[in-house]
């Protein structure tokens, strides 16, 4: 039998593009430096063991994977998918979980866990799976077995993220390209609101299925193939909703495009303008903020040596990203911690960014 393995997988941060994944959008994530590992080891029987530090331990048998509507529907969906798909025949293993991606924090928690599950599979057994191949079924299986509609871009990041950059992503082509990420004199860091009202993605496939519905109102078969005029020219025909969703939709894709010109100029002071835009256009047109968030966005955004910031992921709580000045940042974080504590009671976390490489082999423990 084989000796004992380690991989990683990262969270992630995603500098703009959101909810537009899953509307043939533009999308630029970027790896970050918190993962989720996996140590994996072969054993006597049929069954898979997994071992979680944080919620101990459970066992399935892979020819009968059934849905338990709990933490482990993330690993028995990549086993699921991959004996579906590509019929594959396992022995027993036994998995070992630690992770340091806060959950429900927006940063993708969920796909690292899928990630890094389907590349130690890949890699122990050498199931000689591409790339894509590992993007589309980690995505498959939390869409068909975990039942989240998402969309492509975090199990796209946490497999091809790649250090110091960012990846700008076209969710309806599949191309993409690095984009450097050279931050100088300033951080990205993030913001823990500790607050999810997700509700098991409730609220996010209603959002999918509303900017669905939103195109059929404007005839269209892509939001690719809509302009923001046609969108302002159709107000009066158009519901009220139809037409806040796919003003986020059309406008958050051109903020994308605008955003990755001001990396590849490292303007961060231009960049954060239009995070503000960003997060404005998520809180009124797609609604997918909160209370929270919004305190967070609005304190920040005033402060001195602020440049920009917005909520991140798929909303309803999670995390604000913001762009800071390096010196002024321990101010900044000071100064916000306080008066979310004084308005909500609740501690705000936050952590600084560093971008680091995608789902990979490691030769000894990380956590
Ligand atoms: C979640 C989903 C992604 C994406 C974002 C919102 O993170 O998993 O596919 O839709 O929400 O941009």
């Amino acid at each position: 039998m084989k000796e004992k393995r380690y991989y990683i997988a990262p969270g992630r941060i995603n500098i703009i593009g959101e909810h537009t994944d899953y509307n043939d959008g533009y999308v630029l994530p970027a790896a970050i430096n918190r993962f989720t590992q996996i140590g994996i080891l072969e054993i006597d029987g049929t069954k898979v063991r997994v071992n979680s530090k944080k919620y101990g331990t459970a066992e399935f048998d892979v020819s009968n994977i059934e849905k338990t509507n709990d933490w482990t529907d993330y690993i028995k969906g990549i086993f699921w998918v991959l004996k579906n798909e590509k019929n594959i025949s396992f022995p027993g293993l036994e998995i070992e979980i630690k992770s340091n991606i806060p959950e429900g924090a927006g940063l993708s928690s969920s796909a690292a866990l899928e990630v890094s599950v389907i590349t130690a599979l890949d890699d122990y057994l050498e199931l000689a799976l591409t790339e894509d191949e590992k993007i589309k079924y980690a995505r498959k299986a939390e869409n068909d077995f975990v039942g989240v509609q998402c969309g492509i871009m975090d199990q796209f990041i946490a497999v091809r993220g790649k250090k110091e950059h960012a990846i700008f992503l076209d969710t309806k082509t599949l191309k993409y390209e690095y984009v450097p990420v050279k931050t100088g004199n300033y951080s990205l860091i993030v913001f823990n609101s500790n607050v999810d009202h997700k509700l098991s993605g409730g609220e996010y496939n209603k959002r999918r299925q509303e900017a669905h519905d939103a195109l059929k109102e404007l005839g269209k078969d892509s939001y690719r193939d809509v302009k923001l005029t046609e969108i302002l020219m159709n107000r009066s025909s158009m519901s009220e909703i139809g037409f806040k969703r796919a003003m986020h939709v059309i406008s958050e894709n051109e903020r994308v495009l605008e955003a990755v010109d001001m990396l590849n100029h490292s303007n961060f002071e231009n960049l954060g303008r239009i995070l503000i835009q960003s997060h404005e256009s998520l809180a009124m047109d797609y609604e997918v903020s909160c209370e929270e968030i919004d305190f967070i966005v609005n304190t920040l955004r005033y402060k001195d040596g602020v440049t920009g910031c917005r909520m991140i992921g798929a909303g309803f709580g999670g995390s604000v990203l913001a762009i800071c000045e390096k010196e002024k940042l321990e101010m900044i974080k000071n100064g916000l911690s306080k008066a979310y504590k004084d308005e909500f009671d609740i501690e705000l976390d936050s952590y600084e960014i560093e971008i680091e490489g995608g789902a990979r082999r490691t030769q000894e423990q990380v956590l």
